[in-house]
């Protein structure tokens, strides 16, 4: 049996904190004078907070100083935050406790993957901060997701290496970096959007423990890959 470990993507794996953050960038585009759907906001997921602004302000065709761009992402952040702090634990995607439960009782670790620099604050807000063997968040890492940084750091906590990691993700970004990083990709959302995971579920009740068993004895990455 081959050890593992798994990464977990928080914002739309976890805990649907998306609908957060299009209120809180709404209300941005709001301000600067255009509209912001929530078809935009799929362009945000799983990107950084700097690169989120800049999408934004390219869909409004709206051009600032680097001085106004600061304000505004510290303003939307505060906005954001009371949506954040307002969240408890029955804002846990389905299926995630049920998943960790799972996790705990094969013995295998498991560590969070986030591009966002307020993961720590909503794990705990959910309750399960202390769950993780690791946190990898926004303020780890020096580039963003697709860049696989991220999860290598994940594999290092995990002290276990890259094609022994599986990754939960919910983003185009994310799967990519996943992939780069040589794990196994696991896609939970959109199995059109989320095509390049080597594996895809719609939601995390659809994880089995056979299923994390049968990662355990596969021998190599994408070998059910067509
Ligand atoms: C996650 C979300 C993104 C968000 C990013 C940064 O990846 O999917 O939509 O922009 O985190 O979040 P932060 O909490 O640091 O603004
Ligand atoms: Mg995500």
């Amino acid at each position: 049996m081959k050890k593992i470990g798994v990464i977990f993507d928080l914002d739309g794996v976890i805990v649907d904190t998306a609908k957060y953050h299009f209120l809180a960038w709404k209300d941005l585009a709001d301000h600067l004078g255009f509209e912001f759907t929530e078809a935009h906001n799929e362009l945000l997921k799983g990107v950084s907070r700097v690169r989120s602004l800049e999408i934004l302000l390219d869909i409004g065709n709206v051009e600032l100083s680097e001085e106004k761009k600061q304000e505004f992402l510290i303003s939307k952040n505060e906005e954001y935050l009371k949506y954040i702090t307002e969240m408890g634990p029955e804002e846990i995607l389905p299926g995630a406790s049920e998943l960790l439960d799972a996790l705990d009782a094969l013995g295998i670790q498991y560590v969070l993957g986030s591009a966002s620099k307020n993961a720590p604050l909503i794990l705990k807000q959910v309750n399960l901060y202390e769950r993780f063997a690791g946190i990898v968040d926004g303020n780890s890492v020096s580039k963003a997701k697709p860049d696989p940084e991220v999860f290598l750091i994940g594999a290092k906590k995990l002290n276990l290496k890259p094609e022994q990691c599986i990754v939960f993700e919910d983003a185009i970004a994310g799967v990519e970096a996943a992939n780069t990083a040589n794990m196994i990709s696991i896609g939970i959302g959109d199995e059109k959007t989320l095509h390049e995971a080597d594996f895809n579920f719609k939601d995390l009740t659809e994880i089995s423990s056979s299923f994390i068993k049968e990662l355990t004895i596969r021998k190599e990455k994408k070998e059910q890959r067509i």
